[in-house]
């Protein structure tokens, strides 16, 4: 078995193994027949912020895979009354063979995992969303080829730019990132994107200049300006990143138009962009489905 924590630790050939993974699930589905080969597993899935897309994703992978699943979140747990979350992962690795987790800091994680004997799967830290960044690259890999493309970043350099970022020179994608000062992603994640990209010989671009991010680009991505849990934030410094028609005419003619949701209209994005034939943001957020049904194979080395 393996986890699923950080997209640091996972190498470039498995991120393409898991998005090529997903996409096969997604046809065999297609083709109504559905893998079945974690039949009577037990998951557990645990949310100590809220969540859409990625609860049910999760769960109706899991389900569709065969497995049986659970899901409990802060309030209803004992979580919430303070009991250690080394101490909910014991007792739930009496229970079940996977646990899939929202929570916040990623560090803690990491540390508890490592005296887990069942897979753990980050399911959005404060600083990585690794489930997403491999739907999101079945994405792009579906709408654009994997090759010669460039994906441009607006706005906060949050957890899912931080994955994107490692996810995108994985797989030899070029990716701008365009933030306001002092909220670019953190470095570790700039740092081993430079590294793998740098053996793709494609590019990894952290600039505070919208245009020079969404110049030429192929794929324009945004995420919320204020993330579950963020303090507060100087949001006036933000709307120069906004994705709209102005910005927008500086990328390639059929660039596409990505968001993680849920999105705020008229922040981050206007409603024309959202609403507009560019938008692939509902063909992303299905592809969570698919993608989470890779990942759970993946952890049990299926
Ligand atoms: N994109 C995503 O993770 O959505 P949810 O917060 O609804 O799970
Ligand atoms: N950056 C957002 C992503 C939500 C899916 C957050 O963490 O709130």
């Amino acid at each position: 078995m393996r986890h699923f924590i950080s997209i640091l630790d996972i190498s470039s050939e498995d991120i393409e193994g898991l998005v090529d993974l997903s996409f096969y699930l997604k046809m065999k589905k297609r083709f109504g027949k559905n893998e079945k080969s974690l039949r009577d597993r037990n998951l557990v899935l645990i949310f100590e912020k809220p969540s859409t897309r990625t609860r049910l994703a999760f769960d109706f992978a899991a389900q569709e895979l065969g497995m049986n699943t659970t899901v409990i979140d802060k309030t209803s747990s004992q979580l919430g009354r303070g009991e250690p979350l080394i101490d909910t992962f014991r007792v739930i690795e009496r229970y079940a063979d996977a646990v899939g987790i929202r929570t916040f800091k990623q560090k803690p994680l990491e540390e508890v995992s490592k005296l887990i004997s069942i897979p753990i799967i980050n399911a959005l830290t404060n600083e990585e969303h690794p489930c997403q960044t491999i739907a999101d690259l079945l994405t792009i890999k579906e709408k654009k080829g994997k090759k010669n493309i460039k994906v441009a970043y607006l706005g906060d350099g949050n957890n899912v730019c931080n994955s994107l970022l490692v996810g995108c020179a994985s797989l030899g994608i070029d990716i701008f990132v365009a933030t306001p000062e002092g909220y670019e992603p953190n470095k570790i994640y700039v740092d081993e994107a430079k590294l793998r990209a740098k053996k793709n010989n494609t590019k990894v671009v952290i600039t505070n200049d919208p245009i020079e991010a969404v110049k030429d680009a192929d794929v324009i991505y945004t995420d919320v300006w204020i993330s579950m849990g963020d303090k507060e934030k100087d949001i006036d410094k933000f709307k120069p990143y906004q994705v709209n028609k102005n910005l927008v005419k500086h990328a390639k003619k059929d660039f596409i138009f990505m968001h993680c949701l849920p999105v705020h209209r008229g922040k981050e994005v206007t409603e024309d962009i959202l609403e507009s034939y560019h938008s692939v943001v509902f063909d992303q957020a299905e592809n969570r489905l698919h993608t989470h049904k890779a990942i759970l194979l993946y952890v049990f080395e299926v």
